[in-house]
């Protein structure tokens, strides 16, 4: 039997499976475990199964141990993990990919609505109890049909995001570091171009790539004056690949027309000129929050876990 840490509360599917092979260590309390207590609690674990708001770097692998086998995390981003310490020390790590693409896709585009559409804005002054009637001009939106949507990063969720505005009438446009199936770019009607020119065309761009030194403030002021007057941005990916505060002044000064955020730069923290704006919508990382979904990434975390501890190879191990 070996030892599993468990970073925060993750469904009990996951949980059942994991405790039926393994002695658990699961933090249940209500905010995140702090740091010293992680560092205390994975002393001698064997796998540890993490959740993207605790950060795996060289300093929590030593302190569990050279008996660990593996990191598994909650997520498919994984910038809150140090890779490479995991690789010099002989550490599987994992994540889930897959399993969250349609819930993140989903999310992408009711910010995608949210935004054009002022969703937010109209919620506002409803609850603020501010006096309305229907007006010719009241609150008017921009369209999707007959627009171009930028995608950054086309793998699962960025293809599922473009299908989901294909069947709004969109084009598709994206970026990314290597072409997709053509098959799928067939019947997505997708094209590819670089980033300067997805900056350029784009009447909705959204972001999909993963976060890293490269793609950190991949979207800072020069790309934003890029892109045209009328343009949203949208973002589910993770926040500092937007350059939160040449953001917040693009949209004060009408240098795009709007964003929809469902990631921060400094999370939970946003910036707190966005907080004044209306052109942006603002959402607390949401994007594979359902009951299914989180169920399916805790049951795939601890699959791969498992098939580390008995020595066979997980179902999705990163690289
Ligand atoms: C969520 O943000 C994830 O990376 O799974």
């Amino acid at each position: 039997m070996s030892r599993v840490v468990v970073t925060g509360r993750v469904p009990d599917a996951a949980l059942e499976k994991l405790r039926a092979e393994h002695e658990v260590d699961a933090w249940a309390g209500p905010e995140s475990i702090g740091r010293e207590e992680l560092l205390r609690r994975v002393a001698g674990a064997d796998a540890i199964v993490s959740l993207l708001t605790e950060r795996v770097d060289g300093e929590l692998l030593d302190a569990a141990g050279p008996q660990l086998k593996v990191v598994s995390n909650v997520a498919v981003g994984y910038d809150n993990i140090n890779v490479p310490a995991c690789t010099e020390r002989g550490i599987v790590a994992t994540n889930t990919p897959g399993v969250l693409t349609e819930a993140t896709a989903d999310i992408a585009f009711g910010l995608i609505l949210m935004a054009t559409r002022r969703l937010g804005e109209g919620e506002r002054l409803i609850r603020a109890g501010q006096a309305w009637k229907w007006g010719m001009f009241f609150l008017l939106g921009s369209s999707l049909q007959g627009k171009t949507l930028g995608v950054v990063g086309m793998g699962g969720i960025g293809q599922a995001t473009a299908r989901r505005a294909k069947a709004f009438g969109m084009d598709i446009v994206y970026q990314s570091r290597s072409e997709i199936d053509p098959a799928i770019a067939a019947e997505l009607g997708a094209r590819r171009v670089d980033l300067d020119e997805l900056l350029t065309v784009s009447d909705v761009i959204s972001l999909h790539c993963p976060y890293g030194p490269a793609t950190h403030h991949l979207i800072g002021a020069e790309q934003l004056s890029a892109m045209k007057s009328s343009t949203y941005l949208v973002n589910t990916a993770r926040g500092p690949i937007v350059d939160e505060a040449a953001l917040a002044a693009a949209l004060r000064e009408g240098v795009i027309a709007g964003a929809g955020l469902d990631v921060f730069e400094h999370e939970p923290k946003v910036h707190p000129e966005l907080l004044d704006l209306e052109n942006v919508t603002l959402v607390p990382h949401l994007g594979s929050a359902t009951v299914e979904t989180r169920t399916a990434m805790a049951v795939l975390a601890a699959d791969n876990a498992l098939a580390v501890l008995r020595g066979e190879q997980p179902p999705t191990p990163i690289g």
